[in-house]
């Protein structure tokens, strides 16, 4: 199951799952787009917000019923804003830790039975959190997506701690500058050309290319668990340091 899958990172990663012959269910809250994807990758669409807890029940209980799962991955996220402590707001800080943090815990929660049930049918199951390097550096005018990413950082550990003796997996992506079509754009509240900005006279990760690296975390021996996978494009050394430009050797 693949929350925030009707675009960016979640639509890429459960084509890519079906490529290698995942049964995959899709999850976001545009079912338009869920249905698009559903008719081209033959995955089971649901519709759920991840914040709102009974219909998080509704969707555990829906993959339940239609098959059970042995993965999950905990995509549904964003950043909204890029103002500083003292301008930010917390009208801002509540939505992003809503999907980033509390949307995760009530996604694991309710699927944890599901995916146990998932364990005992095939000897293994497999939970995967999408932060971020956000999650792991901070930077001016990040604050409340910093905070909700490494948030999301420290429950995955805990996670990763509770489940120990069970043969549940629980990993983590953290990516950095990845060019999808609306988090810059939802970050920066619609702002088409100041969004385009970061992604200037850079080469910057594309949604194929970590969903490749993300569904090849599931496709390691079950017994393998990659804590945390740190996935950057060259060009951005830090979350400081971004070349923009054309990479080149050094002279010597
Ligand atoms: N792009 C980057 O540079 C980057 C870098 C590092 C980490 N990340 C993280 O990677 C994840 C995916 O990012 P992305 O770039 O693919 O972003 P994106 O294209 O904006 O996709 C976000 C997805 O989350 C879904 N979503 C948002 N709120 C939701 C809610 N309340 N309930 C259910 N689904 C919800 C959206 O679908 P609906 O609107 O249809 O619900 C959408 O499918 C996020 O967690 C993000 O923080 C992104």
């Amino acid at each position: 199951m693949v929350t925030g899958a009707s675009s960016g990172i979640g639509a890429a990663t459960v084509r890519r799952f079906a490529e290698l012959g995942w049964q995959t269910v899709a999850v976001a809250r545009r079912a338009d787009r869920l249905q698009a994807l559903a008719a081209e990758t033959g995955a089971y669409p649901l519709v759920c917000d991840v914040t709102d807890e009974e219909q998080v029940s509704r969707l555990a209980a829906e993959v339940a019923h239609t098959g059970g799962a042995t993965g999950l991955v905990n995509n549904a996220g964003g950043a909204i804003g890029t103002e500083s402590v003292e301008r930010s707001s917390n009208e801002d800080w509540r939505r992003m830790f809503e999907v980033n943090v509390l949307g995760l815990r009530s996604v694991t929660a309710a699927l944890l039975p599901v995916l146990r049930e998932g364990a005992r049918r095939t000897g293994w199951a497999s939970i995967l959190n999408l932060t971020s390097t956000a999650g792991h550096d901070v930077y001016p005018g990040g604050a409340g997506y910093n905070a909700a990413k490494f948030a999301a950082h420290a429950v995955t550990g805990v996670l990763r701690l509770e489940l120990a003796g069970e043969p549940i997996r629980v990993m983590e992506l953290a990516p950095g500058l990845v060019h999808t079509e609306e988090f810059t754009l939802n970050r920066l509240r619609g702002d088409a050309a100041a969004a385009a900005k970061p992604y200037l006279d850079v080469t910057p990760l594309t949604a194929e290319e970590v969903a490749r690296v993300l569904v090849g975390a599931f496709e390691q021996p079950p017994h393998v668990n990659q804590d945390l996978i740190v996935l950057r494009p060259v060009a951005q050394s830090s979350v400081f340091h971004t070349h923009r430009g054309p990479l080149a050797p050094r002279a010597e």
